[in-house]
């Protein structure tokens, strides 16, 4: 199960809307501001769920509002930014013991250290959100965080960059097609799109690529995590 979730994720956290669902989850006002524990170490399973949710939800509005157009040749797309912004909301609720929490903060640098790789977000600064949290974190999730930056300086693979952007592409088109916040029913697009990243790198040659396959080794585990978290019935 957990691998056909993998790609799913890997593509859900650029492409939105899996966000949505949550947003569902809970009624809740405008998330102006997420949750913020005074404390690290007071955050609960409540704090965990509710961070989580507040931040994607956040995440999803960006994405409703994301500007159709922009200037490739200075800018980054705008979804990068939304990345960082996600990264930077579960920073800020200072709840990172909790496996939601954790879990997706791995996915997003995961997702950010491997799109500036590629090039695919080459302008987006997330070095501050890094260097903060490697201050105070544990053995494992620093062990994950290594495993993740170590992708820095592996060979930039263009088929790696082809494969992501396209899978990319392909699940915001079918999430946009499939409005509404069902749990249930985006976790299922989600998983009949779980091998797009295998069927597009078997068609770009990019199966034995070091770069997409350590991007997606490193989310196995977070992206199990935090998808067994959001994609179950209430
Ligand atoms: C955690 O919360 C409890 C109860 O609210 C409080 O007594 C305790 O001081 C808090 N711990 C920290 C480290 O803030
Ligand atoms: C994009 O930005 C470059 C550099 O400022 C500029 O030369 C170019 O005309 C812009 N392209 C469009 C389509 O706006």
């Amino acid at each position: 199960m957990a691998k056909g979730f993998v790609g799913l994720l890997l593509v859900v956290l650029i492409s939105c809307c899996v966000l949505s669902s949550l947003s569902n989850a809970k009624r809740r006002s405008k998330p102006e501001q997420c949750p913020r524990l005074r404390h690290r170490t007071n955050c609960t399973e409540d704090d965990d769920m509710e961070i989580t949710e507040c931040c994607l939800e956040k995440y999803k509005l960006g994405f409703d509002n994301l500007p159709s157009s922009y200037n490739i040749s200075v800018q980054d797309p705008p979804s990068c930014a939304l990345d960082a912004a996600l990264a930077k909301c579960l920073e800020d609720s200072k709840c990172f013991r909790k496996p939601l929490t954790r879990n997706l903060r791995l996915l997003m640098f995961n997702q950010l250290i491997f799109t500036k790789r590629t090039g695919l977000c080459s302008r987006t600064k997330f070095e501050d959100l890094l260097r903060e949290a490697k201050k105070r974190s544990g053995a494992n999730f620093l062990k994950r965080l290594m495993a993740i930056e170590e992708m820095n300086g592996f060979d930039l693979e263009d088929c790696a960059k082809i494969v992501y952007g396209k899978c990319g592409r392909q699940f915001s088109r079918k999430l946009k097609n499939n409005p509404g916040y069902d749990v249930m029913k985006l976790c299922k697009v989600f998983q009949e799109e779980g091998t797009c990243t295998s069927i597009e790198a078997d068609k770009y040659d990019c199966k034995n690529s070091r770069l997409l396959n350590r991007f997606k080794e490193n989310s196995i585990e977070a992206a199990t995590a935090v998808l067994n978290g959001i994609c179950t019935q209430p």
